[in-house]
């Protein structure tokens, strides 16, 4: 039996598949490599001792999802594979709802008729929009999301909601707060495309001189410093804590047809202290300026992981520090590779 992975050549995803395999669960992985490069495969490769099986299409190409459902037995799929950038959702929202939603009701589809009862979600602490309380934790009211990606991650929640119900099967909705850092191995991370719109990524760059200047996105904030906090996790916590649902579900420890999980540190630190910490991490400077409140962006968002600690027996365990300095080396890896 075998875990099909989508987008797992992609950033969460591929970490996943390494977690995934070094628990000896078989992975097949199907990636369209729309935001990702086929070397990650290789880089999985080189860490875990195993290369998987994979499939370059877009889940949007049904027959091809059902050939390669014929073709293995599947008993439980993680699904990754989305467009994520919050700024061009709102440019190209139609191209995102066509891809984040056509990718799931296909797989759904498929699922519905298959004996395929354990489906993982990707989604994200965006369907919680500006919380009135922290932490936030998995009764927090929902809101709106502000950005069409972000709804296509609440609608996700919702067309699982009622697939699970109406069909008797297990979902598993995992609500990420910030991923960041890479592999210590610096064989897998992220891959840039294009100007990084998230903080880690730009931090980043700037301190190897690929971006002139750091923009800090509002100093009013009703915060100690003035800048806006989040919860950052490192994404190889992140991507044991899908192993841990995944077990969960498959060895039939969850009654519930539906659970939900914040996955994050349960603390929230500052953009200064971000950028403050990749300086002294890494022993390099990070220049910056301060500019106004970008359009969309919350105050605050930090989580309470009791639930996930508590039924998955899973913790974040890596600091902030280590995280940064995890980024730093993949960085360094990118440079070696393009020289
Ligand atoms: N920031 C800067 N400068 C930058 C980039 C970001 O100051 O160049 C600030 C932002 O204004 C924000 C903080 O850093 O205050 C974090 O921003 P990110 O873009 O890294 O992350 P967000 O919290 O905005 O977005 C993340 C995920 C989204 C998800 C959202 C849910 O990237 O996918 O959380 O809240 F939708």
């Amino acid at each position: 039996m075998a875990i099909l992975v989508t987008g797992g050549l992609g950033y969460i995803g591929s970490h996943t598949v390494v977690e995934l395999i070094q628990s000896n669960f078989e992975v097949i992985i199907v990636d369209d490599l729309s935001n990702t490069e086929k070397y990650i495969l290789d880089g999985i490769q080189k860490i875990t001792g195993v290369r998987p099986v994979f499939y370059p299409f877009d889940l949007k190409r049904r027959e091809l999802l059902t050939q390669v459902l014929e073709a293995h037995k599947i008993e439980a799929c993680i699904h990754f594979a989305a467009y994520k950038a919050v700024g061009e959702s709102q440019e190209k929202p139609i191209d995102y709802y066509e891809n984040n939603l056509f990718s799931l009701i296909n797989l759904l589809q498929e699922f519905k008729s298959r004996n395929i009862s354990n489906f993982i979600f990707s989604s994200s602490c965006t369907v919680y929009g500006q919380a009135d309380e922290m932490p936030i934790w998995e009764e927090t009211p929902l809101k709106q999301p502000e950005s069409s990606y972000g709804r296509t991650k609440r609608m996700g929640e919702d067309i699982l909601k009622d697939f699970a119900i109406a069909h008797h099967k297990k979902v598993s909705l995992l609500r990420y707060f910030n991923p960041i850092g890479a592999h210590p191995s610096a064989l897998i991370g992220e891959l840039p495309l294009g100007v990084p719109n998230n903080l880690v990524p730009y931090i980043c760059q700037t301190a190897a001189g690929i971006r002139a200047c750091l923009s800090i996105f509002g100093q009013d904030y009703p915060t100690a410093d003035g800048t806006a906090i989040r919860d950052y996790i490192y994404v190889v916590d992140l991507a044991k804590a899908h192993v841990a649902a995944l077990k969960k579900v498959i060895h039939h420890k969850t009654d519930s047809l539906i659970d939900i999980y914040n996955l994050g540190t349960g603390k929230g630190s500052s953009v200064l202290e971000v950028v403050k910490g990749f300086e002294a991490a890494n022993q390099v400077r990070v220049k910056y300026e301060f500019k106004p409140r970008r359009t969309g962006d919350i105050t605050i968002a930090y989580a309470d992981v009791s639930k996930a600690e508590r039924e998955l027996n899973w913790k974040a365990s890596t600091s902030l520090e280590e995280a940064l300095k995890t980024t730093w080396q993949w960085q360094k890896h990118l440079e070696s590779r393009n020289s």
